[in-house]
């Protein structure tokens, strides 16, 4: 019997990061322990330590054994999009065929709130399959994929930051709000879910082609009046869209300046993609706080380009940077897929990623674009138990693999390159165990 009011002791390998591979290089990055345990009470992280010492001074608290199965702070999936867990896949010939052909047919169904239930339970089942804990989601226009989304989040008490789609022109008559409506109803729905239980809002105008002047200002001043919600936007995804905007847009010097001359950047704002960005929009994003979510698996799908990541750092040392799905332009919900996206990116760009970098993107650096560092993103004391477990030999071909490599990292790299989702041993979600991958719990 646990007497401990929820107290478990997860026992495994542990792995957290003690600081910045970017800045203090790759190899001081890591702490892991090979025999580690991970105290865990009322859905935080209580002690992260060697598992004989935690064991010794928790003697009644219940052991999950994982073995030499790899406990870690949850992924963080910086950018997606619920309603597009369906059309992951689907043949097209860029963006704007993507868009038009595929995506908004697909989100034209979320006005049956049925349809947004249903698919919320999926998008939050892939989630945690893939021990993905936290994600910065786009719902769609209808508000009541915001409340089919925040519902299924709500009952799970996971951790989401998820917002209604804004747009007003561009689009199909049924995907349309107005200036007016998209100001009212977002700012009905923060007050409904911005801070109600974990849940977070983001204020979501889906980029500047779909987007009136009145209603990109109506939301930088919603924005204004509610600063702890965040922003989230598609910027220079493609060099089609770049060319559009700026034909709509003519006073404005860039396609970032759009966002920025109706108070849409800043601390919070998240911006989608970014590939095209000129050296001064990387340093405004920068220097504003603003952040950006590089989908690479989107990204080589839809055929728009190879973020620099490496190009970007060295104009804009400080610039906040995370990893995105990008469902369903993306073409996996698994972390895994991402990092790799993303070292294939940094190759065809001539630059490399290395593991630490790009499990630190995927966990803490989504948290801190979020604005969620001080709770979820790594795995200490204090931190919500948002957490996942990973197996290092999940396939004969990663097992032989992984008994060859002799350094931490190189086990990492191996994950980051060939895992997929059948790596997730379990999930916690604030300290419930929510996915197993033993039972398919
Ligand atoms: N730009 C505007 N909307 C979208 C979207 O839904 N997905 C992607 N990848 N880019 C966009
Ligand atoms: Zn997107």
């Amino acid at each position: 019997m646990n007497t401990n009011n929820n107290q478990r002791i997860l026992r495994g390998q542990t792995l957290a990061f003690v600081g910045n591979p970017f800045e203090v290089g790759a190899d001081h990055a890591f702490d892991h322990c090979d025999d580690g345990a991970v105290l865990i009470e009322k859905g935080r992280v209580v002690a992260v330590g060697q598992a004989g010492e935690i064991i010794e001074n928790n003697k009644t608290a219940p052991i999950v054994d994982y073995g030499d199965g790899l406990i870690m702070a949850g992924f963080v999936d910086a950018h997606t999009h619920f309603p597009q867990s369906d059309i992951i896949g689907s043949y097209n010939d860029g963006l704007l065929d993507w868009l038009t052909r595929h995506t908004f047919p697909a989100e034209m169904r979320f006005s049956d709130p049925q349809i947004g239930k249903r698919k919320a339970e999926l998008f939050l089942d892939q989630c945690f399959l893939n021990g993905v804990t936290t994600a910065g989601v786009y719902c769609t226009v209808h508000a009541q994929s915001v409340d089919a989304f925040f519902q299924a989040a709500s009952q799970k008490n996971v951790l989401m930051a998820a917002g209604k789609v804004c747009m007003d022109k561009n689009a199909p008559e049924a995907l349309m709000d107005t200036a007016q409506s998209a100001y009212d109803d977002t700012k009905a729905l923060i007050e409904k879910w911005h801070g109600a239980g974990r849940n977070r809002y983001i204020i979501t105008p889906r980029f500047a082609l779909t987007s009136s002047s009145q209603q990109l200002k109506a939301l930088g001043v919603l924005w204004k009046e509610h600063p702890t919600t965040l922003m989230q936007t598609h910027l220079s995804e493609t060099k089609d869209e770049i060319a559009e905007v700026l034909k709509l847009f003519p006073a404005h010097k860039s396609y970032y300046d759009v966002y920025e001359s109706f108070g849409l950047t800043g601390e919070g704002a998240i911006f989608g993609h970014c590939i095209h960005l000129s050296d001064d929009e990387r340093q405004m994003i920068a220097t504003s706080g603003g952040a950006i979510a590089h989908c690479p698996t989107s990204n080589a799908f839809i055929g728009s380009g190879h973020f620099d990541l490496a190009e970007t750092r060295r104009a804009a040392p400080e610039i906040k940077l995370s990893l995105g799905s990008d469902v369903g332009g993306g073409t996996s919900f698994s972390m895994f897929a991402t990092m790799k996206g993303a070292y294939e990116a940094a190759r065809a760009n001539g630059s490399m990623l290395h593991p630490a970098e790009a499990f630190w993107l995927a966990t803490i650096g989504g948290a801190k674009v979020l604005r969620l560092d001080d709770k979820i993103g790594n795995l200490a004391a204090g931190m919500d138990a948002d957490l996942v477990v990973i197996d290092l030999k999940s396939t004969p071909l990663i097992s032989a693999r992984v008994k060859r490599a002799e350094t931490l990292a190189d086990v990492l790299f191996a994950q980051m390159i060939m895992a997929d989702e059948r790596a997730v041993k379990a999930t916690y979600i604030a300290g419930e165990l929510l996915y197993d991958r033993s039972t398919g719990l």
